[in-house]
């Protein structure tokens, strides 16, 4: 780390001279007027904060499974359609899974058609600036619907919600919202709908308060093949400059005998795949009481009659050994790890707070390819993290090339309000982090398109999802590492295991044809 950077570390650990109550804030305003709200607004604004964040490690998990929809509430959508539009990762898109699941249980029916939909609900992301502005641009967009069709319900959720300034911004500019609450009252839902439908005031009911966990809500699963699974909630590790702790509140993990259940359902159901889901799946178990952590979840999920199970985001620091011995067994977990990395630079990793660094980063993928050979990893990067230096950002591309990723999700840096790293006074242009994102992307592309020619000529199992979104005769499935494969077959294989033959390379899919069952008795599928 250079003297600047170690300088505006310390400046930006954060200062909170004003200890406020620990109450939460937005939720004593619910259903007060946009007036009223402003006024209140005003005088209590406070931004994310991460020491007062820090203060809920130790509260309690309370468990429920007393979840009902009150019977007045149960049929207010006859006759009424919804929508749901979904921003941002597996868990805003598991949570519209149980949204829907709940306005179906109130009588409403699912549509894809704007102009058909009674009530409209945006699951939003807050996770860069860019992820921001499309739903801003979009709830923009749904005014005219609205002037057009009064009765329509428009509900803003999701990360942003839980984001005050975001709540703000709805309240000034975009009064025609109905309908804002966040991600820790979703079971809330009902009621909500049914204040909104009475109120002439836009509803808000947002809570800061965090660590209830509702198992028995609805779902209404997209799909029968693949199923996503929570196995936790929250986050805890603070990365300094990430929102997700603040939005989704502090770390819970659901216990074991819940997930297993659930999961068990799904096989009996005929779902082919499950993927566990939380934002540092790693640290699963550790809010139990009972010495129970990851690799002891898989090692009984391992032996439910599911072909496939994944799961993400694996967050370096936590992936234990025993982890990695259960993985090793395969079976029907599958060699295809996500492992977010950020940087190669151990100085920026530090200011990042991501408590590993770049030789333990490759210590962990050397252990993981020694006991899973031919395990796929891709990862996450932030390019331009402020004050990166070109050396620096150099250490990111030579980590690439060590590791050879199959695959990386890249980003610019995008400063959220409230973290720690937003109050660092930034050097480093957007042309220059523009610049490198390029240079990263080829890197990334190259390592792409060599690791699906290593499958030419081979043949791979595919789980079969459907057809092809451009050509309907065309069958589209992954693999058993996550390769897209497009291939001519009948229809009557979507949802199921196939082989495989690879014909054709690109850089983001394969092309294959499907192997007749006697002649893949011969061949050796990988
Ligand atoms: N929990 C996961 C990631 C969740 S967010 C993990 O820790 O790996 C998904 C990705 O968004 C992150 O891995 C990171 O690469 C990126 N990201 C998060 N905050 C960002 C920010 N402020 N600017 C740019 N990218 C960001
Ligand atoms: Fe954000 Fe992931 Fe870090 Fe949690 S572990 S703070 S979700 S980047
Ligand atoms: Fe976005 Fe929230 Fe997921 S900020 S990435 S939707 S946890």
């Amino acid at each position: 780390m250079n003297e600047k950077q170690r300088k505006e570390l310390n400046q930006v650990n954060p200062v909170d001279p004003v200890e406020k109550s620990e109450q939460d804030n937005l939720s004593r305003i619910k259903e007060k007027t946009s007036d009223d709200f402003m006024k209140y607004f005003e005088a209590t604004y406070e931004p994310p904060n991460m020491k007062k964040a820090k203060k809920r490690l130790k509260k309690e998990v309370q468990y429920h499974d007393d979840f009902e929809i009150p019977e007045e509430l149960a049929t207010i959508g006859e006759g009424r359609k919804f929508l749901i539009r979904t921003y941002g990762c597996q868990m805003n898109e598991h949570d519209t899974e149980v949204m829907s699941g709940i306005l179906t249980e109130m009588g409403f029916e699912a549509t894809t058609e704007t102009k058909e939909a009674d009530i409209i609900l945006l699951n939003t992301c807050a996770i860069r600036e860019n992820a921001e502005n499309k739903v801003f641009g979009e709830i923009g967009h749904l005014k005219p619907l609205k002037m057009e069709n009064p009765d329509l319900i428009i509900g803003v959720c999701g990360c942003m919600s839980q984001e005050e300034s975001v709540v703000n911004k709805i309240l000034k500019k975009y009064q025609y919202v109905d309908l804002i609450f966040g991600t820790h009252n979703i079971h809330r839902l009902p009621q909500l709908v049914q204040n909104a439908y009475l109120s002439k005031e836009m509803v808000v009911e947002v809570w800061s308060k965090e660590g209830d966990i509702i198992e028995n809500m609805p779902k209404r699963r997209h799909g029968k093949i693949k199923a996503w699974v929570n196995i936790m909630y929250g986050c805890d590790k603070f990365c300094t400059y990430c929102i997700v702790p603040y939005t989704r509140g502090k770390e819970r993990s659901r216990r074991p005998e819940d997930i297993i259940q659930e999961i068990r359902h799904l096989a009996a159901q005929g779902y082919k795949e499950v993927t566990l889901l939380g934002q540092n799946v790693n640290a699963y178990g550790k809010d139990l009481d009972i010495d129970y952590g990851l690799g002891d979840l898989m090692d009984e999920i391992r032996k439910i009659d599911i072909p496939r199970v994944k799961f993400t985001t694996s967050h370096p620091r936590d992936f234990d050994d025993r982890l990695i011995e259960v993985l090793a067994k395969g079976g029907n977990l599958m060699p295809y790890i996500h492992l977010p990395v950020q940087s190669g630079s151990s100085d920026i990793l530090r200011v990042m707070a991501r408590r590993y660094t770049r030789e333990s980063y490759l210590e962990l993928v050397r252990k993981i390819k020694e006991a899973i050979p031919n395990a796929a990893l891709t990862t996450d990067i932030i390019v331009g993290f402020p004050n990166e230096t070109n050396e620096q950002f150099e250490e990111t591309i030579s980590l690439y090339h060590e590791v050879g990723f199959e695959g990386a999700y890249t980003f610019i840096y995008s400063p959220r309000e409230g973290t720690p790293s937003a109050r660092i006074d930034d050097k480093i242009s957007m042309d220059e982090k523009k610049e490198r994102l390029q240079r990263l992307n080829a890197v990334v592309n190259e390592y792409s398109r060599k690791a699906m020619e290593k499958y030419d000529g081979k043949t791979v199992k595919v789980l079969v999802e459907g057809t092809s979104k451009k050509n309907a005769k065309v069958l589209a499935g992954y693999t058993e590492r996550g390769k897209l494969v497009n291939f001519e077959g009948p229809k009557s294989a979507i949802g199921e295991i196939v082989e495989v033959k690879i014909t054709n390379t690109k850089t983001w899919s394969l092309n294959g044809k499907i192997v007749e069952k006697a002649a893949s008795e011969q061949v050796e599928v990988i």
